[in-house]
């Protein structure tokens, strides 16, 4: 048998429940917003520790809004995980499940590792925050998460290898099934998706934070240096990020016969930033279309990602386009409903939060948007009384 079937034969027999290339789409679409959350939470935990360890009156005060960013940014991060790996499984099973064995250690662990960050960014929020007690809770709590990142890393990049899996299962034909080597890292991809693009999503993020409280007028100064810390924040990683690109492109691009178009897009995402923080005169003002910059960037670097993946197991005859598929309408309709009542409620809270708008003052909520609540809410009510019912129905009258 060789690497195609071995590959074809590992894929779900009953095939996926959607048309495959709709949930590559998604995989992708999806991923932006894990990767953007988890960066986040990295650049802000990192934000936090060093406003801490050298601190002045506004770095302060952003280092207990970092503090207090971080779990958050870690909790989004975590459930926007669940949507890609959701995808991945789907359509990836045998490359995702195979490289989940070889890395078999850590990818267990890396459930304790995210729990304890987690924690932790909990913990120096809660108790340490507030007068830069527990400093060390916030480092783990950078640390952890960014091992995980590794470890994500790494998993992802052992699944594009298949043709190396015989040999680290069994190297020397010994085999070896305790799954403790990290495998087949690329440290110019890991340093790009992780360290620049936790310093980009902060820069983003620290624009947004003053755009939101723009309104509040005594706090003008510190917004506009919040906002100011961002564009500068923003300007000197680019760069960084286009370089980074570049040998990403260099290494695995060109391993898999793809480094021209791949250091293409990237050092154009990395130029491109460059000359937009560059030219960003008003960062505070501008902030919105500077996430939608951002959103951009990191939609066209999960392009990127999943172009790589594709042309290393297109070497195997492996594609998602000939993944089988049974149009499965039980689940598709669990999932489009599910997917409007979230977007529904999500979008109401995001609704609160904008009208409600960074003032200090007692706000109402307009009408329209409380009753657009309580629908929202309301199908959400009902969607959890339906899941019940189904529940009840499945242990008690299917036998
Ligand atoms: C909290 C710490 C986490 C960090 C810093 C992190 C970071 C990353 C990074 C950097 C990648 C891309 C790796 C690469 O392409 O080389 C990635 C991919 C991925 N992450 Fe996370 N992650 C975290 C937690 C999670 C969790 C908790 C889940 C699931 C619930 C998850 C699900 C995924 C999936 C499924 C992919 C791969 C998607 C694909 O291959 O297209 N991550 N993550």
């Amino acid at each position: 048998m060789d690497i195609g079937d071995m590959l074809e034969r590992m894929r779900d027999p009953l095939g996926a429940p959607f048309y495959p290339p709709a949930l590559q789409v998604l995989l992708v679409v999806t991923w932006v917003f894990h990767i953007f959350f988890v960066t986040l939470a990295l650049g802000s935990s990192a934000y936090a520790i060093l406003g801490f360890l050298r601190p002045n009156e506004y770095r302060l005060r952003l280092a207990r809004v970092a503090a207090r960013l971080t779990p958050n940014a870690v909790g989004l991060g975590i459930v926007t995980g669940i949507a890609p790996l959701l995808f991945v499984q789907t359509i990836y099973d045998p490359i995702w499940y195979a490289s989940n064995t070889l890395t078999g250690f850590w990818s267990v662990s890396f459930i304790f590792v995210v729990m304890g960050g987690y924690s932790l960014a909990y913990l120096f929020y809660l108790k340490g925050s507030a007068d830069g007690k527990l400093l060390w809770s916030a480092i783990a709590s950078f640390v952890l998460p960014f091992f995980a990142g590794w470890v994500m890393h790494v998993l992802a990049s052992v699944s594009i290898r298949p043709e190396r899996w015989m040999e680290w299962y069994a190297p020397n034909g010994v085999i070896d099934t305790r799954g403790v080597e990290f495998h087949s890292w690329n440290i110019p991809r890991l340093v790009f998706l992780l360290p620049l693009q936790a310093g980009l999503s902060l820069a983003v993020v620290l624009t947004l934070f003053a755009w939101y409280f723009r309104r509040i007028e005594e706090d003008a100064p510190f917004m506009n240096w919040v906002a100011n810390q961002g564009r500068w924040l923003g300007l000197a990683v680019s760069p960084l990020y286009a370089v980074a690109g570049l040998l990403w492109a260099a290494t695995e691009g060109v391993e898999f016969g793809i480094g021209v178009p791949v250091g293409i897009a990237l050092a154009t995402v990395g130029l491109a930033l460059t000359g937009y923080f560059f030219f960003l005169k008003q960062p505070m003002q501008q902030a919105p279309r500077t996430l939608l910059v951002w959103i951009v960037s990191l939609l066209t670097v999960g392009v990127v990602r999943e172009a790589i993946r594709a042309v290393s197991l297109a070497r195997f005859g492996y594609s998602v386009s000939n993944y089988p598929y049974i149009m499965d309408w039980g689940s598709i309709l669990l999932f489009g409903v599910t997917t409007v009542v979230d977007v529904a409620v999500v979008t109401y809270l995001a609704l609160v939060l904008y009208q409600s708008g960074g003032t200090q003052r007692d706000t109402q909520v307009s009408p329209r948007v409380e009753r657009f609540g309580s629908i929202a809410t309301g199908m959400l009510g009902a969607w959890f009384a339906f899941f019940i019912l189904v529940g009840l129905y499945t242990t008690f009258m299917l036998k």
